[in-house]
């Protein structure tokens, strides 16, 4: 991925037609940086789902990562390369791809989401062991050869034991059933799965954790500038944006905390911004004003750091740390002080 010639026309000052606005946004959102870190994952995907076609013990893959680090990005970029296929007699699907729904109360409720995927009628219907093996019918006759459950955090989001086991239970044995890799993707606290079943946790031994991008070291600076220039070199404009700038990386740093969800909102936003005023490129002002519509509750503190002449990182995030340390303080005094009243009250 080195700089190519862009292949977006310069909007010439004159903001962007309707039809030119909405075709460039759409592509910003599909724009899918293969970063170094992204490749060595997709790397251990690809050699799982390759291994397990030699072996009768599939080996399983656990994957997990704050939200909005890149997971589901990351699985269906690998999905891409394998489509359904329509053959005369019956649908091939290479790997099927499920969305553990929130509130699943057991696995019954994920088999039967897979089951619903698989296109069965009756995909609501029997026991948990009944749904397992109708699974395992489909799995011989579409040819699967890997099944992603991804959003994996949902069927454990109830934090009992008896949840736990019940999972990791039938997780193990779905897995020996049907001979395929299960590649489990989710929040990290998923893991907790593994702490109940031993077996479970040996066959997992393949773990990726997605990180988000940090910006301490000389090292993680580059790494982080790399992913930008790579973003500005696939922006729909005729010109650089300069995201990789060692400044203005500072700034989309400490707006996104090195998560690329938040990157992508950013850009977006100030996409949508300069293609309006009929500018070739993101500009600070376009960043600044695409911070303003976005909000973000989980940071009250924080501050806008483009156009802004005075930004310091390392200040910046001191002051930001200060004020949510001072405001947990005070809560907690707050709280205190409720509960002294309350007692005095009791005793009068
Ligand atoms: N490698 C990447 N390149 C470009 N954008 C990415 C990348 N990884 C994640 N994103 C963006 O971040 C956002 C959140 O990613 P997502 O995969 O939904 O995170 P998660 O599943 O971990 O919560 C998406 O809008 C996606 O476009
Ligand atoms: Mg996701």
């Amino acid at each position: 991925m080195t700089d190519k010639t862009r292949e977006f026309s310069s909007l010439n000052s004159k903001p962007a037609s309707f039809k030119k606005y909405a075709t460039r946004v759409e592509h910003v959102k599909k724009i899918v940086i293969e970063h170094p870190r992204f490749n060595e994952a997709m790397k251990l995907l690809e050699e799982v789902h390759e291994l397990s076609k030699e072996s009768v013990l599939a080996e399983g893959l656990f994957i997990c990562g704050r939200t909005g680090v890149g997971k589901t990005t990351f699985l269906e970029h690998y999905l891409e390369r394998f489509p359904r296929q329509e053959m005369d007699d019956y649908t091939k699907v290479p790997i099927l791809y499920v969305k553990v729904p929130p509130r699943a109360k057991s696995p019954k409720s994920v088999a039967s989401k897979i089951l619903y995927h698989l296109g069965d009628i009756f995909f609501d219907t029997g026991t948990e062991e009944n749904m397992t093996g109708r699974i395992q019918h489909f799995v011989r006759e579409c040819n699967i050869e890997m099944i992603i459950l991804d959003e994996f955090q949902h069927l454990i989001d109830r934090d009992t034991q008896h949840v736990l086991a019940l999972a990791s239970d039938w997780l193990k044995t779905l897995a020996e059933e049907i001979q395929i890799p299960v590649v489990l993707c989710g929040l990290p606290e998923s893991q907790r799965i593994f702490e109940h079943n031993e077996q479970l946790d040996g066959r997992y031994s393949n773990r990726i954790f997605l990180e988000p991008f940090y910006f301490s070291s000389p090292e993680e600076q580059i790494e982080f500038r790399m992913f930008l220039k790579y973003l500005d070199a696939e922006l729909p404009f005729s010109e650089s944006s300069n995201l990789s700038d060692p400044q203005l990386a500072a700034k989309i740093y400490y707006f996104s905390h090195g998560v690329p969800r938040y990157i992508k909102d950013l850009v977006k936003e100030a996409t949508k911004i300069s293609l309006r005023q009929g500018k070739d490129c993101i500009t600070e002002s376009s960043l600044r004003d695409a911070c303003y519509r976005i909000t973000r509750s989980s940071r009250p503190y924080a501050l806008i750091p483009f156009d802004n002449n005075k930004f310091d990182l390392a200040e910046w995030l001191d002051v930001e740390d200060k004020k949510n340390q001072a405001f947990i303080k005070e809560s907690q005094e707050e709280a205190k002080e409720r509960r002294r009243r309350k007692k005095k009250k009791a005793t009068h």
